[in-house]
């Protein structure tokens, strides 16, 4: 998957995306990033990416000539990819959405800066905008890195077997189950007696239940819309929330 990302701030990205699995996923050729300076596209002397809105208020807005020349220079070599923006305005980033991002052929990522980018862009270019949350950052390059990290561990071959996505909170509609590793009582405090068992029957059933407590503790809304057994709703009737 390509991924091009639009930014007045390229250097944001190294840290993050040189590590850890998006670097292995870059390094295995699954997923390949591009960053692109907005400013490079602006035609005037100054390098000008920004203006006052019009109407007035506070703030400047992302001028669009060169947001849109920098978005169509990255078309080039992203040729089918889903265009877009982040923002507090878009719609709230979920498993759901990282999964269907996951599948495209290739992603252009816009990141907002001041008060919002000019309203044509987004009407021109942009197929989707994403919020990561109710709060409001000082730009959309952090929320960028976020879809980035959420969307690359869905991409096939990216994970392992052995840390596959599948166990994930939110993959089957509720909040990951505790894990524990060694040493077997630490300051007092011993691991679930069901996990050393060896009883995979028990342990499956114990992180089920495990699941659906602090699911219900922590997201309940979540439990509206998770496909629950039978077994399930009998046990979180009948178990303390
Ligand atoms: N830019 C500023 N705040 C944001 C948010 N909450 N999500 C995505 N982009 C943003």
């Amino acid at each position: 998957m390509k991924v091009d990302i639009l930014t007045l701030f390229p250097e944001m990205f190294r840290g993050p995306f040189d590590e850890s699995i998006i670097r292995r996923a870059q390094d295995k050729g699954l997923v390949q990033i591009g960053l692109h300076q907005i400013r490079d596209h602006a035609a005037d002397r100054h390098h000008t990416v920004d203006d006052t809105p019009y109407g007035g208020g506070a703030g400047m807005v992302m001028k669009p000539e060169p947001l849109a020349a920098c978005i169509e220079t990255a078309r080039q070599h992203n040729p089918h990819a889903t265009v877009l923006l982040t923002s507090p305005k878009g719609v709230p980033l979920s498993h759901r959405l990282a999964v269907d991002l996951a599948a495209r052929p290739g992603l252009i990522i816009v990141c907002g800066r001041y008060e919002g980018i000019d309203e044509r862009v987004r009407e021109l270019f942009v197929d989707q905008e994403i919020s990561i949350g109710d709060y409001v950052l000082s730009g959309g390059e952090l929320a960028a890195m976020v879809v980035v990290d959420a969307v690359t561990r869905l991409v096939p071959g990216v994970l392992g077997s052995e840390e596959s996505a599948a166990n994930d909170s939110f993959s089957d509609g509720l909040l990951e189950y505790p894990q524990y590793t060694r040493p077997p009582v630490f300051r007092n405090h011993a691991v679930p007696e069901v996990l050393l068992s060896g009883n995979h029957a028990l342990i499956a059933q114990w992180r089920r239940q495990q699941a659906l407590q602090r699911t219900r503790r922590q997201r309940p809304d979540l439990l509206e819309t998770a496909p629950l057994t039978e077994q399930d709703r009998r046990f979180l009737a009948q178990s303390h929330p």
